[in-house]
């Protein structure tokens, strides 16, 4: 069975209030939209006013239509908005002309409680997409968010996660320390299953030294002192993924070579790493996956299908966490 159908019935079972601001800006969000509901998957916030959106989502219970011209909670909206951003100083007028944008608008939603996560970027870069979330919601407390990315073939046993693929370009060894430790708590609370994390480099435990090492070395050291899962590294791909390499490499790994999240140096290792396994290596890529944001928050590629959009409110639904809704 696909990851995303093993996620999907799980996904089902929990509650969850997803906003799509984009559907009336991108026809395939507006079919994502009609299916879901169709199938009662989750409940949506949509944006615009009612007459915009076809009956079987306008008459649906399961959905909520909030019209930004009349929304009734504004005030409040222009209040929290401008004690967010208080180091920009905006008036009153600078901030409504900011949130007249949809994707303020909707980040703001999330942020006030309206849904409990959110997905965009069918219409929107994901730069645009992303930047209000980033700027309004923020990762959980003050670190981080991190892109990773699904990846999965039939014939493996468990699904990979590769991190971080598409935001952190270049982060320290605190930083990179902090992705590992995100991805494996993703891993373990999202997946459902027990993270086994590699540090990667091009050196197994010294076989070779250099300051890039260093920093995945000691950034793995770190990650290690704050995460109860196992996390080793810095190590080769090899010595991750080949019992037999491992066994040489590293005898004394406990991952030996079955690592599951894969943390790579910098973005330009993770985003090209993760497209060669997509594009020569025949897995299945599911993501950017957004992991810490303080509510989940993910980003469709333009190119997206409707199962995409589809696929990717289930992940959504799963980063909900307990007591938000
Ligand atoms: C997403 C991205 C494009 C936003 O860049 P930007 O528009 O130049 O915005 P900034 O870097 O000024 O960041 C805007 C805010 O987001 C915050 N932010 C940026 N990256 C963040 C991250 N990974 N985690 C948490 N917050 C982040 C910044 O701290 C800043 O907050 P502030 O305004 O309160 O100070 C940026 O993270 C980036 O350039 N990443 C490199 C990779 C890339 O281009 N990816 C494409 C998008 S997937």
């Amino acid at each position: 069975m696909d990851i995303i159908d093993r996620l999907y019935n799980r996904a089902k079972e929990k509650k969850g209030r997803i906003l799509l601001p984009e559907a009336i800006l991108d026809e395939r969000v507006m079919q994502a939209c009609i299916r879901l509901v169709a199938d009662k998957f989750c409940n949506l916030v949509l944006i615009g006013k009612k007459e915009q959106y076809p009956i079987e989502l306008k008459n649906s219970p399961l959905v909520k239509i909030i019209d930004p011209s009349n929304y009734d909670r504004f005030n409040e909206m222009i209040k929290l908005f401008t004690q967010i951003r208080k180091k920009n100083k905006y008036t009153r007028e600078q901030a409504m002309e900011i949130l007249a944008d949809p994707r303020y608008f909707a980040t703001m939603l999330v942020e006030m409680g309206e849904a409990d996560g959110m997905v965009l970027g069918a219409y929107y870069t994901s730069a645009d997409a992303l930047r209000p979330a980033l700027q309004l919601i923020k990762g959980k407390e003050g670190k981080m968010v991190v892109g990773s990315m699904l990846i999965n073939r039939d014939d493996f046993t468990e699904p990979h996660l590769y991190l971080d693929v598409s935001l952190n370009e270049n982060p320290n060894q605190e930083q990179l320390a902090d992705i590992g430790v995100v991805g494996a708590e993703f891993y373990y609370n999202v997946l459902n299953r027990e993270p086994k994390v590699a540090f990667l480099s091009y050196s197994t435990y010294g076989s070779a030294e250099g300051e890039l090492i260093s920093k995945v070395r000691n950034a793995a050291n770190i990650a290690k002192a704050n995460s109860k899962y196992i996390i080793e590294g810095e190590m080769q791909f090899d010595s991750a993924v080949v019992p037999d390499v491992a066994r040489t490499k590293c005898p004394s790994s406990q991952i030996m070579g079955r690592a599951n999240v894969f943390v790579f140096p910098d973005l330009n290792c993770g985003n090209i790493s993760y497209k060669i396994a997509q594009r020569l290596g025949g897995c299945k890529a599911t993501g950017p996956i957004m992991l810490n944001f303080r509510h989940p928050v993910n980003d469709l590629s333009r190119g997206c299908s409707v199962i995409d959009i589809y696929n990717t409110v289930v992940i959504t639904k799963l980063q909900i966490e307990e007591g938000e809704n």
